[in-house]
């Protein structure tokens, strides 16, 4: 089906993917946010947030005029075939889903959509929230939970594994799957409970695998065994996978933490014990006192005025996002016990403010002048270093490599000392 018109409400990563590949598959996209100048500058073609592919959707869209950008509601409301919620549901006081961004949207359009409209919820929203819009507003609700990846939102749009649609009303369901006209997904169309629990469910199996590993290597290294040939051989089982067991100095971002403590404040309300969630949220916490551990050993003491060069400071490689990012943890624990920080990531710029860090312009001003590195995301761009022309004449610092990420002999041959995760060299 194309043609359909469509309004998004929220331009973050999620509902600016959505309204910028709805366009191209063809529909007529009004995308509306509250932030005056995020609306402006995408209205012009830039878009700030780092998603390989996204400007040039956004500037086809506006090229072709099925793309459009508003703040506030679109007044062209009444008539469209579907509204999609794209707003943030940050983490509230009591660890659940805040859902004002949600509930303020709501407010404002429910007396504004025909009674044929589909309004279908995209943000991350806890179960029965579907249920209940539903009971609130005239027209059909569904829930319509994104997989996107930050860094990988286009392709993961463009060719989702799954598209998950979940209503008590089928037809619905049936008609907001139809707009992606994709027909080698899979699709679950099922009740909306469900639906909002495959999306909390997924990402938190995520976490759960990725602190599952964290803790395996820190046992490798007790033990003298190696993490990358135990995640090896438990991937050649297909049960397991080989994806997601990569260990690191933990899971951030603005998905998985928010959504493990959501899950886990919803199994608390429904009365269900889930210890799992618990033990995978505090294995993660341990993470970056993991790595402020490994630093102290490494200095043989306290880190006080110690020079620490940081390798990465964005949640993961691939994007520009510091929220939640374990990199960050680590640096506000360094800087707590008086170490005196550098840091470079390709996608912060220099000179931006980031706690207690000085941001500097490449990986050889951070690593130059300092006593420790630390490697806290996975950018390539590390591992193709020179490290033979680096270290200043007081002796070469030590590294401490939270990712694995840099080439083991390469570093040794060029006279480091290396720590590595998950194995002793
Ligand atoms: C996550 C999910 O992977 C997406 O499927 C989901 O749509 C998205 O949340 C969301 O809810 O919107 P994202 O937050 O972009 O995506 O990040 P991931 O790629 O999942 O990485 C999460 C964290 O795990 C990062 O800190 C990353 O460095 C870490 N990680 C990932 C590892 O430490 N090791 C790995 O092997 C993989």
């Amino acid at each position: 089906m194309t043609g359909a018109r469509i309004a998004v409400f929220g331009a973050g990563y999620v509902g600016l993917t959505t309204a910028a590949c709805f366009a191209r598959l063809g529909h007529d996209v009004v995308c509306s946010d509250v932030d005056e100048t995020k609306v402006t500058t995408l209205s012009r073609g830039e878009v700030s947030l780092h998603e390989p592919g996204l400007t040039t959707l956004v500037e086809q869209g506006l090229g072709q005029g099925r793309l459009r950008f508003v703040l506030g509601l679109p007044t062209e409301l009444s008539e469209v075939d579907f509204v999609f919620l794209a707003v943030p549901t940050p983490t509230g006081p009591d660890g659940a889903a805040d859902l004002s961004a949600v509930e303020a949207v709501l407010s404002q359009i429910h007396d504004v959509l025909s009674d044929e409209c589909v309004v279908v919820i995209k943000s991350t929203v806890p179960v029965g929230t579907t249920r209940r819009v539903q009971r609130m507003i005239g027209c059909p609700v569904v829930s319509n939970p994104e997989f996107l990846r930050e860094g990988h939102a286009v392709e993961d749009f463009t060719h989702p594994q799954r598209i998950v649609v979940g209503s008590e009303d089928k037809d619905a369901a049936r008609r907001v799957l139809a707009l992606y006209a994709d027909d080698t997904a899979s699709a679950v169309v099922s009740d909306s409970a469900s639906a909002e629990l495959v999306k909390y469910a997924s990402n938190c199996f995520l976490a759960m695998k990725l602190s599952y590993v964290n803790a395996l290597a820190e046992l490798c290294e007790e033990v003298d065994a190696n993490i990358e040939d135990v995640t090896e051989g438990m991937s050649l089982d297909e049960r397991i996978g080989s994806s997601f067991l990569a260990p690191g100095p933990g899971w951030g971002g603005s998905c998985l933490p928010k959504d493990t403590k959501a899950l886990l404040a919803t199994a608390t309300a429904a009365r269900v014990d889930f210890p799992l969630l618990d033990a995978t949220i505090g294995t993660n916490h341990r993470q970056p006192h993991r790595v402020m551990r490994k630093v102290r050993d490494a200095v043989g003491g306290s880190v006080r005025d110690v020079r620490i060069g940081l390798l990465g400071l964005t949640f993961k490689a691939g994007t520009d996002d510091l929220r939640d990012s374990p990199a960050l943890a680590v640096a506000g624990l360094l800087a707590a016990e008086g170490a005196v920080l550098t840091g470079y990531d390709p996608c912060v710029p220099v000179g931006s403010e980031v706690g207690p860090l000085h941001v500097v312009g490449t990986a050889r001003d951070a690593v130059q002048h300092a006593d420790v590195v630390v490697v806290l995301t996975e950018w390539q761009e590390f591992a193709e270093l020179d490290w033979t022309c680096l270290g200043d004449g007081a002796g070469r610092p030590v590294i401490v490599d939270t990712r694995d990420v840099l080439p083991v002999d390469k570093v040794r041959e060029a006279g480091f000392r290396l720590i590595a995760t998950g194995k002793r060299l």
